[in-house]
């Protein structure tokens, strides 16, 4: 990397399918680092899904919850952390992930998220259930400048998850 800003945390962010979940527990796992999702975590606090949350609660609940969640993780430690695809839409999860580490943007083309997301079972609450490709088209558009905030993005399409965490443990020197 450029500088030599500490290394504890690292940020995945990018669209609904990305890897960031499954990328975030291998990193950590082969880093030493713990592993924090801040989906899971508002669920788990929440004792409801995301998708309950929103239809309980509205997106802008959602979104203060995940900035809450967000603010309170403990960054002495060191974390990977897989943040939910709409958390750098919000300007203060933007400058909390700025100011505790780095964020890296797991980048994949729409043709991808697609297939990723038809092939998963989970329900992705703000693209829909049976998952629209133009729902999703217009959703990633709209998202594409704030995810290029990201220090580094790592294209991950028809890579699999080893690879992936390869790559960023070298550019990181890790
Ligand atoms: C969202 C993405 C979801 C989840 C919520 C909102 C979004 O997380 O936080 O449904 O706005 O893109 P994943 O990116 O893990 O699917």
């Amino acid at each position: 990397m450029e500088n030599k800003k500490d290394l504890s945390n690292l940020f995945l962010i990018g669209f609904s399918g990305s890897g960031k979940s499954s990328v975030g527990k291998s990193l950590a796992k082969s880093l030493s680092y713990n592993f924090i999702d801040t989906d899971r975590i508002i669920e788990i606090q929440k004792g409801k899904t995301i998708g309950e949350i929103i239809l309980d609660n509205g997106e802008d609940e959602f979104r203060k919850t995940e900035t809450k969640v967000l603010s309170e993780i403990d960054f002495s430690k060191n974390n990977i952390i897989a943040t939910g695809g709409g958390i750098p839409t919000i300007d203060k999860n933007l400058s909390i992930m700025q100011d505790k580490g780095f964020i890296i943007w797991l980048e994949a083309s729409v043709d991808s998220i697609f297939k990723r997301l038809n092939k998963s079972s989970e329900i992705r609450p703000l693209i829909g259930s049976n998952v629209k490709k133009e729902n999703i088209i217009n959703l990633f558009n709209s998202r594409l400048s704030v995810y290029n905030v990201a220090n580094i993005k790592i294209n991950t399409n028809e890579k699999d998850i080893n690879q992936i965490v390869m790559e960023i443990r070298k550019i990181y020197g890790k």
